[in-house]
C-alpha cells in the first residue's frame, strides 16, 4: 500500500475530507501517516494502523518518506514546506487544497468529473502537483461545465452568493453569533404579535450597526451581505473575482481564454455557495438541448426545472447542504437575445468546493 501523508486533517476542510475518505473506504487502500503542526508524538486517529503517532508536519525527511502527501493545512504551510520538500529531491505526488500553487505551470487544478482528460494527460507526462480549485469555480463547472466542454460558451457573467464557510470555521461561528445577537435584541417584541414591525426593524438596524460581531468578516454579515470577498486588486476586481477566469480556463485547459467575470458577494448561508450566471452562447440552441447537455454533464448534477415550486424546494442551501449534488436551475433564455442564457448553480462549498476533488485525485493516483 502507498504511504499517504495527511496534513491539516483536523481543520474544517480536512475534517470533511476525513469523513468522505472514511465513507468511501479510501483508508482501506492506503497506509495513512498523520502529520501535525502542533502535536507531533501525540496519538494519530484510529485509521492509522502502523503509524500510530502523529509526525511533525515540518519534518521534511518524514514527509518525504510518503508516496503521496495531501494537505489541507493552508497556503502559508504550502509556501513554506512545498519548496523545501521538492528541493530535497522528493518526487512524490502533492495534493493540496490551498491556492498557493494553483496557477503554477506544473500544477493541475483537479476536478475530475470535468477535467479527467487533462489530469490523465498531465499524469502521463509526469505531473506531480494536484491542486483543488477555488470553491466557486469548482461548483460552477460541476454545474454547467458540459456547456463549456461542448464549446458553446462565448463568455459568462458570474454573480455569486457565497456562504460563511468559505471564510473558515470562525466565520461560520461569527455568522451564527450575529444571528443570535439580532434575535435577542427583539425577542420580547417578536413574541408579541401586536408589536409594530417598524419599531422592531429600528432596533434590528441599530443592533446590526453596533452589536453584531465583525471580527472575522470585517462587517456585519448576519441580516445583511458583504459585496467583497478576499483582497483588492489594482484593476478593481476582488481576488475572488479574478480567480473566476484564471481558474475556469486552467481547469478546462482552454486554448483561448473564455471571459469569466462578475461580482462575488458574501451572504449569510452556512456552507452552500450559489452563482447566478448569464452565459452568452456561441449559437442559438433550443432550450431542451441545452437542458439535456447540462443534465448529462456528470452524475452529481441535480437539474431543477424552471418551475417556481420545484425551485424553492430544491434549489436552496436547505436542500443542497451537506450533500454532493450540485443544483442547476433557473435555466431560461434572457431578454437580451436567444444566445443569452441564465442559470442558477448551487453546491456545498466544503464538498465539491474543497474536499471531494482531493480524495478523488488520490483515487486516480491509486489506480
Ligand atoms: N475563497 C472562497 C470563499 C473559499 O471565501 O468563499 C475558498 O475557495
Amino acid at each position: 500500500k502507498q504511504l499517504v501523508g495527511l496534513v491539516g486533517w483536523r481543520g474544517m476542510v480536512g475534517s470533511v475530507l476525513m469523513e468522505r475518505m472514511q465513507a468511501e473506504g479510501d483508508f482501506d487502500l492506503i497506509e495513512p501517516v498523520f502529520f501535525s503542526t502542533s502535536n507531533a508524538g501525540g496519538p494519530a486517529p484510529a485509521m492509522a494502523t502502523t503509524h500510530t503517532q502523529l509526525k511533525d508536519a515540518h519534518d521534511i525527511a518524514e514527509l518525504a518518506k510518503c508516496d503521496i502527501v495531501i494537505t489541507c493545512q493552508g497556503g502559508d504551510y504550502t509556501n513554506e514546506v512545498f519548496p523545501k520538500i521538492r528541493a530535497a529531491g522528493w518526487n512524490g505526488h502533492w495534493i493540496d487544497a490551498a491556492s498557493a500553487l494553483r496557477m503554477k505551470d506544473d500544477a493541475v487544478i483537479v476536478l475530475d468529473p470535468v477535467n479527467q482528460d487533462l489530469i490523465e494527460q498531465k499524469l502521463a507526462a509526469g505531473g506531480k502537483n494536484w491542486i483543488g480549485g477555488n470553491c466557486t469555480n469548482s461548483i460552477l463547472l460541476m454545474g454547467v461545465g458540459s456547456l463549456f466542454k461542448a464549446g458553446l460558451v462565448e463568455w459568462v457573467s458570474s454573480m455569486t452568493y457565497q456562504a460563511a464557510s468559505g471564510g473558515g470555521a470562525n466565520h461560520m461561528r461569527e455568522l451564527l453569533k450575529g444571528m443570535g445577537v439580532i434575535h435577542n435584541a427583539v425577542a420580547d417584541k417578536l413574541a408579541t404579535p401586536a408589536s409594530a414591525i417598524l419599531e422592531i426593524d429600528r432596533q434590528v438596524a441599530h443592533t446590526i450597526r453596533h452589536d453584531v460581531p465583525t471580527e472575522f468578516f470585517g462587517a456585519p454579515l448576519a441580516g445583511g451581505l458583504i459585496p467583497w470577498i478576499d483582497s483588492q486588486l489594482d484593476n478593481g476586481q476582488s481576488k475572488e473575482e479574478w480567480k473566476g477566469q484564471a481558474e475556469v480556463n486552467k481547469i478546462l485547459g482552454t486554448p483561448t481564454t473564455i471571459p469569466v467575470d462578475g461580482l462575488c458577494v458574501r451572504i449569510g448561508a452556512m456552507r452552500c455557495h450559489s452563482l447566478a450566471l448569464t452565459l452568452k452562447l456561441k449559437k442559438d440552441l433550443p432550450l431542451a438541448e441545452i437542458e439535456a447537455l447540462i443534465q448529462a454533464g456528470n452524475p452529481w448534477v441535480k437539474f431543477v426545472a424552471n418551475d417556481r415550486a420545484l425551485t424553492v424546494q430544491e434549489l436552496t442551501p436547505a436542500s443542497i447542504t451537506g450533500g454532493l449534488q450540485v443544483g442547476v436551475g433557473r435555466v431560461r433564455k434572457l431578454n437580451m437575445g436567444p444566445q443569452y442564457l441564465s442559470a442558477f448553480v448551487i453546491g456545498d462549498q466544503l464538498l465539491w468546493g474543497a474536499a471531494e476533488p482531493l480524495r478523488r485525485m488520490l483515487r486516480i493516483l491509486l489506480k
